[in-house]
């Protein structure tokens, strides 16, 4: 079976950099094909979204992956980093320069002269109907594309975003608003409508799976996956991990959530390649932009007051004996096969 092709839009950041080793991994294992790597300014700034997903990327022996800077902030509003979430350059405790004096691929990953935008038009168009692709951070490299490339709704085969939060699950930011949302609401309101209109003109563009706290919180990795994993593969990359991970742990235990992580990001990826596994109900969704209170807020219209053509998929469950935490016993058997 040819492997998928997979482009990941990410924001290096800790749970991002268990998602790019979970694609390469799936990706050495001959089940997808990772054909690109955009990185957008999210809990750190481009600079460091960039220079972490590159050493990640080396770490975990990638194949030679054009990877390419996206947008350098939010679309509309002053970006708002959060070093105290991931690290003052977006790496947890891992030291990713000395990690990579033990880089063993011979192609180290390099940045490709194309922005961001243009990989993901470029991409959409090479793998036309082929195409899955993942975003793990703010949508703003996503929306640039749209407005470079009009037609990419209907070029992608699916769109799966980890963003938002629905079902009345409470936000990480605000009591609505979900950090990728929330930190540029202007891109995820475009992303929405991009598709509502998509589907507008052609019912065959299948709608967007939104990923949203409601379900990504579930993603718990405790101290014993770290274990685990080091037991499994001791190398530089799960060394680095699990520094990482280290700051991921203080940093939830200081927000009251105990000494864990919530890892969205490796279980949005999973989903992605996992589409039969997801629990997903059609809905429409806009995000809010406006409200005092509810700027951010992703908004699902069930009963179709606005609009009764679905323009999303949301993610209710995963569909694994064992559901999310099960996905993670995944996630770590992968990352661990890389050594
Ligand atoms: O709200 C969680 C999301 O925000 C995750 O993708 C995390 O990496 C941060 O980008
Ligand atoms: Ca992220």
């Amino acid at each position: 079976m040819t492997p998928t092709p997979v482009l990941l839009d990410c924001d290096p950041g800790i749970d991002d950099a268990l998602a790019i080793a979970y694609l390469v991994a799936e990706h050495r294992a001959g089940r997808i094909e990772l054909v690109g790597v955009v990185c957008t300014a999210g809990n750190v700034g481009l600079d460091d979204t960039v220079a972490n997903a590159l050493a990640w990327l080396d770490l975990a022996g990638a194949p030679p992956v054009p990877v390419c800077a996206g947008a350098a902030g939010a679309s509309v509003v002053s970006h708002v980093f959060t070093p105290e979430t991931h690290g003052p350059r977006g790496a947890g405790y891992a030291d990713l320069k000395a990690g990579q004096d033990h880089v063993t691929t011979t192609t180290p990953a390099r940045l490709d002269p194309r922005n961001g935008a243009q990989l993901w038009a470029h991409l959409a168009h090479e793998h036309r109907g082929e195409l899955v692709a993942v975003v793990t951070g703010p949508t703003s490299t996503l929306a640039q594309a749209l407005d470079l490339e009009p037609l990419l709704p209907g070029l992608v085969a699916d769109l799966v975003v980890m963003g938002g939060t629905f079902r009345g699950h409470p936000g990480n930011t605000t009591p609505v608003s979900e950090w990728n949302v929330d930190v540029d609401p202007e891109a995820a309101d475009a992303v929405c409508l991009a598709w509502e209109d998509a589907r507008r003109a052609d019912t065959d563009v299948r709608p967007p799976l939104w990923c949203g706290l409601n379900l990504t919180e579930q993603g718990v990795w405790t101290p014993e996956h770290s274990s685990r994993l080091l037991a499994a593969a001791d190398t530089p990359l799960t060394r680095a991990l699990l520094d990482a991970l280290r700051f991921y742990f203080e940093f939830h235990e200081s927000v009251g959530e105990g000494y864990l992580a919530q890892v969205h990001d490796p279980l949005v990826a999973w989903m992605a390649l996992h589409p039969g596994e997801v629990v997903a109900e059609q809905s429409h969704i806009r995000v809010e932009c406006c409200g005092s209170h509810t700027r951010g807020m992703t908004v699902e219209d069930r009963r179709g007051h606005r609009d009764r053509r679905p323009n999303a998929r949301i993610a209710i469950d995963v569909h694994v004996p064992g559901g999310p935490a099960a996905v993670l016993d995944e996630v770590v058997a992968a990352i661990a096969s890389l050594a």
